[in-house]
């Protein structure tokens, strides 16, 4: 057994990161700044994608994402339930309505039949999740959404470095990244909003900071002018040069990281394959470079004499950590707004 507890995850911070965020932090400019510029800048360099604003997590990114649609209370927006609740909760503050569309059982991914089965007259937005690592099979779904007019935004905080048909997912559409601590590069905390949409982008960008048309350090620095109007009402949402610092060496290497990954991931596979009860999610048919973001176990409970929380305590007690990703929004959501 173990000696340690190994938690479920741990960021690979190296020297690199280290020097990057003493630098700044001698720098004499330490929020958000020349680094956070550059940040962005090499996040669409990487993607080869068409605008990027950083913000302080993927939640925020898709707070302001969703506000730059001028959606109205009541419109239906379709997502899966299997997520992490912070979709939810946003489509719930603005008075949105939250439609479930089924997943794949063995992607746990909602499909382009499952989103067709919940569209109706008011349905304004989707927002597929690219789960663990894998794409969501996005040209139908691209095609659905131009059909009726209708946005899509994909959660692609699992997705950095994953490919669909070649492309790098937030090469072109709208897309929101996380940078928790856990996701595949980090900067503490942290998020993207990439889009090939100006108006949303520009729109993001000037709410993410108290609605005020330039950014803190462009006001301060030596050209800037210290006046700037409020043009409407924003958030303070930005990511600091300390955090932008970490974004870019993390990123430098996020090739690296997800090859890594997929090595873990198959020594899994593996070792796992002969055991009963156990198995794990499938790969979708379509041509895709998986980010390897999470390991999902899944358990045949009919076929082990234990349950999910008893497994989850018994590998504890040999040490290890894991996760639950996820239970279902809809059957851990008590909140009634
Ligand atoms: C699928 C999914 N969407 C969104 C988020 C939110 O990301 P953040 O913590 O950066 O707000 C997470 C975070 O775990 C996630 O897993």
């Amino acid at each position: 057994m173990r000696s340690e507890f190994l938690p479920f995850s741990q960021p690979a911070i190296n020297q690199d990161d280290i020097d990057g965020v003493v630098e700044v932090l001698k720098s004499g400019w330490i929020t958000t700044g020349p680094k956070t510029a550059a940040f962005e800048e090499a996040f669409c360099k990487y993607l080869g994608a068409e605008y990027s604003v950083s913000l302080t997590s993927a939640t925020a990114g898709m707070h302001l994402t969703l506000m730059t649609l001028g959606l109205n209370p009541g419109d239906e927006v379709i997502t899966p339930s299997m997520t992490w609740g912070s979709t939810i909760n946003l489509l719930m503050i603005l008075g949105l309505k939250p439609v479930f569309a089924d997943i794949d059982r063995r992607t746990l991914m909602v499909t382009p039949e499952s989103i067709k089965k919940v569209l109706t007259d008011k349905t304004r937005a989707i927002i597929p999740v690219h789960f663990a690592g894998a794409p969501v099979d996005l040209d139908p779904i691209r095609e659905i959404a131009a059909q009726r007019d209708i946005v899509l935004i994909e959660d692609a905080a699992h997705g950095l470095g994953a490919r669909y048909k070649g492309d790098l997912i937030g090469k072109t559409g709208t897309a929101v990244f996380s940078f928790h601590p856990i996701k595949n590069i980090t900067t503490g905390e942290g998020g993207m909003v990439v889009s090939d949409n100006q108006d949303i982008a520009e729109k993001v960008r000037i709410l993410k900071f108290h609605g005020l048309a330039k950014d803190a350090w462009q006001r301060y620095s030596r050209d800037g002018k210290s006046q700037v109007e409020i043009i409407m009402p924003g958030f303070k949402y930005n990511l600091t040069d300390i955090q932008s610092s970490l974004g870019l060496t993390q990123l430098a290497r996020v090739e690296e990281l997800n090859d890594r990954r997929g090595e873990l991931s198959a020594l899994y596979d593996r070792l796992l394959s002969d055991i009963s009860g156990i198995s794990h999610i499938e790969s979708p048919a379509y041509p895709h470079k998986n980010s390897y973001h999470l390991y999902i176990v899944i358990l045949d409970i009919d076929r082990l004499t234990i349950t999910r929380d008893q497994f989850v305590d018994r590998l504890k007690e040999k040490n290890i950590g894991t996760g639950i990703h996820f239970r279902p929004v809809h059957k851990i959501g008590r909140a009634h707004v």
